[in-house]
């Protein structure tokens, strides 16, 4: 099975400790020993936003501003890496690439690539879409700290219920409203979302705050909500 894993940063800069980040590396570590190829890209979270808010404060513009947060995914993606390669020595690239050909070039050299962001004006969800395109992904999941899709904003409405299922385009269309500006890309990417409606790659969307969460989406037993 050929896997992409989109980590939020949310998850790695949420708690922010070593243990979590261990917990993390051992479960991608697992589910790298079954899979044919694991990609994960890891997001920019609160730390991320807080550089957009200053440069934007500063007067920079949107580019600005998403230059600044990439370097925070990347960040991200070298504690992630360097936590795997503690438990399974070299397993991991500790050079996090930058540009798309710099990943594409790393996929067949590394067993887990680890990534972050690419270029200004997407999420690190589309940088993992284009990934499961290339390597024909049987699967990508979105790993953040939203459970999954509901039918309304389960933050105002007590009674909002989750979507277990939903085809590409119902998700498209439930996106279709959201902002995607530098920060603000809630619940996906509208481009990655394109992708993966013409690719056709399933995408599960995960609450992954327990790191064991990520191994329930690959076996099937997670709470979340597949698109497909
Ligand atoms: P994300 O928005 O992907 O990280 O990247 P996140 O906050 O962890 O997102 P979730 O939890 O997966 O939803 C942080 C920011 O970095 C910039 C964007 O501004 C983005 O909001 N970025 C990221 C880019 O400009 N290009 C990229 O390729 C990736």
């Amino acid at each position: 099975m050929k896997l992409v894993i989109s980590l939020g940063g949310s998850l790695i800069t949420g708690d922010f400790t070593a243990e979590k980040i261990k917990g993390y590396a051992k479960v991608l570590l697992r589910i790298n020993s079954t899979a044919d190829k694991l990609v994960i890209v890891t997001g920019g979270g609160k730390l991320a936003r807080d550089y957009i808010d200053i440069i934007k404060e500063i007067g920079m513009d949107h580019t600005a501003q998403d230059k600044m947060a990439i370097q925070v995914t990347h960040l991200n993606a070298k504690l992630m890496a360097i936590a795997l390669n503690h438990v399974e020595r070299d397993i991991a690239n500790e050079t996090i690439p930058e540009t798309e050909k710099e990943i594409e070039n790393m996929l067949d050299r590394q067993s887990i690539l680890v990534c972050g962001g690419t270029i200004p004006g997407q999420s690190t969800d589309n940088v993992s879409a284009k990934i499961a395109r290339s390597i024909k992904a049987d699967l990508l999941i979105n790993a953040s700290n939203v459970d999954g899709v509901y039918d309304s904003d389960p933050q105002k409405n007590k009674n909002a219920k989750k979507h277990k299922t939903l085809t590409y385009d119902e998700f498209i269309k439930i996106i279709s409203k959201n902002e995607q500006s530098p920060g603000k890309y809630a619940l996906f990417d509208k481009q990655a979302a394109q992708i993966i409606k013409q690719q056709k790659i399933r995408t599960i969307m995960i609450d992954a705050d327990n790191p064991e969460d990520i191994m329930k989406a690959v076996n099937g037993t997670h709470s979340g909500t597949i698109i497909q």
